[in-house]
């Protein structure tokens, strides 16, 4: 059996998708240091990522024959019919049931589920979450006209974050979006956007409860030294200020924890310090309704089946508090909604070693998902197709000119060969809006499959687009 590392692989020349399965659960507990370390457990939902061929939903490997599927459509088929590499691709009726998650865990419940754009941006999907309802929430004026655009209604959007400027706060005045204060200096601006746009703003405070979210530090947001959310000391001169301006009207809090967490008593520690900030505030006379607790939910990215929350485990735990105190529950879920509905398909160009390291060279690269690069953050690989060839280690890697640039390390694959298949999983959130053009690289094209069918969401960004914007100079 030849192989590329000079290892010996005795025992393993039969190998099938199926070995390959098990095998990718050896590598998967070494990939150390993270976003998403999550307390393992040894079942869970790992029935998702083998289903019957054909027949089940998303991304799966078929139980009968070792391919990937996209619903129904065998991810192999789909790379031979779209001409671009690599390219998103998206199964509508896996995000479609995510939201459907969240809408059946709030039943019984006043809420107001809103997407968090900045998760993925694509028109389509942002025009199909309004369309089933989702509201949004947004962290820029582009976003916002974006969100608009696509039909979410404006009123049921919310505009967060640290730094939102003049221009972004008058569109959001002017088109009744509810606004997050995050400082001082942001509720000035936030009045002086009433103002000029001559319209009542609801705005929400965004209070830091100071629970730690136990996630990777670049996304762990609610702790008291966060650059996000006001100074709890100081939320008397919060509220003093706001009731100096007739045209700011105070409807709730805010809070988000971080992002990748998977304990939900985490949310439910927040929930009760949250309840107690929205005692003192109602005491002040603010009649508050909304408590917004952030977005934040993990997901198994490991793909070991490990028992994370569901969107019903986290509601159910912060129910009784948003019932007892007759409020309506605000959430903002990002990843939990669209990460499981994607996989970066990318085309092998070669596989390399040298001395003991193994090489798949692909042509995607961090300019195309950068969170392995950013985060050191695990996403699961897999091979399109079933192969025989023997399974070694290998680290899975782009043509950018940085050591930096890897998808995937010390994963054990069967061998490809130049053209083979070769997706990255989990891909639906944080990865094609956080896409750059590095070494030039254009954005890829996406597509999605609905109902059976697949259809082009996205082209491929062009040389010609990012000439243009040197034109006439
Ligand atoms: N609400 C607020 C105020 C947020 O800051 C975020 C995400 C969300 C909602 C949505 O959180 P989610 O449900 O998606 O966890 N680029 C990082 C993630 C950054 C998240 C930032 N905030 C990553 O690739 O993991």
């Amino acid at each position: 059996m030849q192989t590329i590392s000079g290892r010996s692989v005795a025992g393993r020349s039969a190998c099938t998708a199926r070995v390959a399965n098990r095998a990718r659960k050896v590598c998967v507990t070494r990939a150390a240091a993270t976003v998403e370390k999550h307390e393992e457990k040894a079942v869970g939902a790992s029935w998702q990522f083998t289903q019957p061929a054909g027949k089940g939903l998303g991304f799966y490997t078929g139980a009968e024959d070792g391919y990937l599927y996209c619903d129904q459509m065998r991810v192999e088929d789909i790379r031979h019919k779209v001409p671009e590499s690599p390219f998103y691709l998206y199964s509508w009726n896996r995000i479609a049931h995510n939201y459907a998650e969240y809408k059946k865990a709030l039943a019984g419940l006043d809420s107001l589920p809103c997407y968090a754009v900045k998760a993925n941006n694509n028109f389509v999907i942002m025009k199909q979450l309004a369309a089933a309802g989702a509201g949004a929430v947004l962290v820029s004026g582009n976003e916002l006209k974006l969100a608009t655009k696509a039909g979410f209604d404006p009123k049921r959007t919310i505009l967060n974050g640290n730094g939102k400027l003049p221009w972004e706060l008058e569109l959001a005045a002017e088109m009744g979006v509810n606004i997050n204060i995050d400082s001082e200096f942001d509720l000035e601006n936030i009045a002086a956007a009433a103002r000029k746009t001559g319209k009542k703003v609801s705005v929400l405070l965004r209070i830091n409860p100071d629970v730690d979210p136990q996630v990777h530090s670049y996304v762990s947001t609610g702790l008291a030294s966060s650059k996000f959310g006001i100074r709890n000391s100081h939320i008397k001169w919060f509220l003093d200020e706001i009731r100096k301006e007739p045209l700011l009207e105070l409807v709730g809090v805010h809070s988000h924890l971080g992002s990748t967490i998977t304990k939900v008593n985490i949310f439910r520690d927040a929930a009760v310090i949250m309840c107690d900030f929205v005692k003192m505030i109602r005491a002040e006379g603010f009649q508050l309704k909304y408590l917004n607790i952030g977005g934040g939910l993990g997901i198994d990215y490991s793909h070991q089946g490990q028992v994370l929350p569901t969107p019903t485990d986290l509601i159910d735990t912060v129910r009784d508090i948003v019932k007892e105190l007759g409020l309506t529950l605000v959430i903002e879920p990002g990843r939990s909604m669209v990460a499981t509905g994607s996989a970066l398909v990318n085309t092998v160009t070669g596989v390399k070693t040298n001395g003991s390291k193994n090489f798949i060279v692909i042509d995607g690269s961090m300019a195309t998902l950068i969170r392995p690069s950013l985060y050191g953050a695990y996403q699961h690989i897999e091979l399109t197709k079933p192969h025989s060839t023997p399974v070694q280690t290998f680290d899975v890697v782009g043509p950018i000119c940085e050591s930096g640039d890897y998808l995937g390390k010390d994963r054990e694959l069967a061998t490809p060969s130049k053209g083979d298949g070769i997706v990255v999983h989990d891909a639906g959130a944080y990865c094609m809006s956080m896409a750059s053009n590095y070494n030039l690289k254009m954005k890829p094209a996406e597509y999605m499959v609905e109902n059976g069918s697949l259809r082009k969401i996205r082209h491929e960004e062009t040389l010609e687009q990012h000439l243009a914007v040197f034109e006439g100079l």
